[in-house]
């Protein structure tokens, strides 16, 4: 299958992407989209048959359930059962952005959206190019992130091309994705909400758009369904460590005898300098710009032919809970 890539550089060129990844879209096919998080693989969330694609796509296993991307709180209501109060409170507050909320799903929502189960995800995006296509197609967008499953996400057209070109038929480019990982996914159960998956909007920032879910909070973290131990992994062995300066990195590493042309160190604090390893990319001492240069880096890392990426390890503070989590799945460790 040929894959065509759309720019959205000038005002001409967005609206003919907008119409033609609708026009795809109506007709049944998946379509690569840019969103805020990370560009998603996107099919009509209301057709069985359009979403069954995506599995093909991504070689995605069925058990994993996908999000549902709207583009307005009407649309997200039409998609859901129920839409409790905290519901409406962490949409006003958080929405457009990157928070999906788990309801008990309505009856127009196919099995294969849910995994079968009887919730489903829903986010409105704040990417415009991805709110002008759901307005478009009038009909909410399935839509995981756009990797071969259990890959890194992509954060651009160009890592959605090496991952998926000859499979899809379209990807359009609207420019690196802003924040870099996936939303945070949060359930909700009549007052009470709970983090299934953290990202960027913190715990904390959720505890205090819904001050009364906190008191329902009391299991913390649940581990999301469909998500394996080894999730969002590059090709290359992924270590988290901590170190004091880079003999003692040396040193940690040694037992892997890896060449120190095929490591690459990220790190953010303690600074190694680059000429004893492959490649070192100094990040910033910042979550949100961390999160945002993150999966980039990971795949210039694979692209390089990396064997070891030696991350050093994040603040346990809130803010970066959501970079921990990914850092924690890349490495194959939960
Ligand atoms: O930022 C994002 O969320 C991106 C962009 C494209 O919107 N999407 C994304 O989708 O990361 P995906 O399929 O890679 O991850 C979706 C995850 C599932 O693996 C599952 O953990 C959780 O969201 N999820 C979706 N629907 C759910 C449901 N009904 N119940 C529980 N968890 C659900
Ligand atoms: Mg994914």
């Amino acid at each position: 299958m040929e894959t065509i890539t759309l720019t959205t550089d000038t005002d001409d060129c967005f609206a003919e992407a907008i119409a033609q990844a609708a026009a795809a879209l109506r007709h049944g096919a998946v379509v690569a989209l840019p969103t805020e998080t990370v560009y998603g693989l996107a099919a009509n969330a209301l057709d069985e048959s359009c979403v069954a694609k995506i599995f093909v796509a991504k070689d995605r296993p069925a058990k994993n359930p996908i999000i549902v991307h709207v583009a307005d709180e009407t649309m997200a209501r039409d998609c859901v059962a129920e839409w409790p109060a905290a519901a409406a409170a962490l949409a006003n507050a958080f929405w457009p952005g990157p928070l999906t909320l788990v309801l008990p799903k309505a009856e127009g929502i196919p099995d294969n959206v849910t995994a079968g189960g009887g919730t489903v995800g829903v986010r409105w995006p704040g990417h415009p190019l991805m709110q002008e296509v759901i307005r478009a197609c009038r009909f909410p967008l399935a839509a995981p992130s756009a990797n071969v499953s259990n890959q890194v996400s992509p954060t651009t057209a160009a890592h959605v091309a090496a991952q998926l070109g000859g499979r899809i038929p379209l990807i359009i480019n609207g420019g690196a994705s802003e924040v870099g990982i996936e939303s945070t996914v949060v359930e909700v159960a009549g007052n009470a909400v709970r983090v299934l998956r953290p990202g960027m909007i913190s715990a904390e920032a959720i505890a205090a758009a819904w001050p009364e879910g906190a008191a329902a909070n009391e299991t913390g973290i649940l581990k999301s369904p469909g998500q394996l131990p080894r999730h969002y992994a590059p090709n290359a062995r992924l270590l988290v460590l901590t170190w004091s300066d880079a003999d003692d990195l040396e040193n940690q590493i040694a037992y892997s005898r890896t060449p120190h042309d095929r490591i690459c160190v990220i790190t953010h604090n303690r600074i190694v300098t680059g000429t004893r390893f492959g490649r070192v990319s100094v990040f910033p001492n910042d979550p949100e710009a961390y999160a945002r240069a993150l999966y980039a880096e990971l795949h210039q890392c694979d692209a390089e032919g990396a064997e070891l990426i030696v991350v050093e390890a994040v603040p346990e503070a809130a803010e970066w809970l959501g970079i921990a989590d990914r850092l924690m799945r890349a490495s194959g460790r939960e």
